[in-house]
């Protein structure tokens, strides 16, 4: 699912560069996300700490967090 609605950044491509080892700020410089709002960065930390530590049932809990931020449910986002 979308983490950074302005940079439409996903949940999967964070986790992905957070696997590979890349910290937050250089997944901020690689994808963008984070760098407009700033909505999604306690999200998007999350998502980075969670798959740095490696836990399956913080990903389950991680999902339900980002389902309930601010900017999974802004008003001004236009959903598909
Ligand atoms: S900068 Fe990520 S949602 Fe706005």
């Amino acid at each position: 699912m979308i983490v950074c609605v302005c940079k439409r950044v996903s949940d999967r491509e964070i986790a992905r560069h957070a696997r590979a080892g890349m910290s937050f700020d250089d997944i901020q410089f690689e994808l963008g996300v984070a760098t407009q709002c700033g909505q999604c960065e306690g999200c998007a930390r999350d998502v980075v700490a969670q798959c740095s530590a490696g836990s399956p049932v913080a990903s389950i809990q991680l999902a339900a967090r980002i389902q309930e931020s601010p900017a999974w449910n802004s008003p001004d986002v236009a959903r598909p």
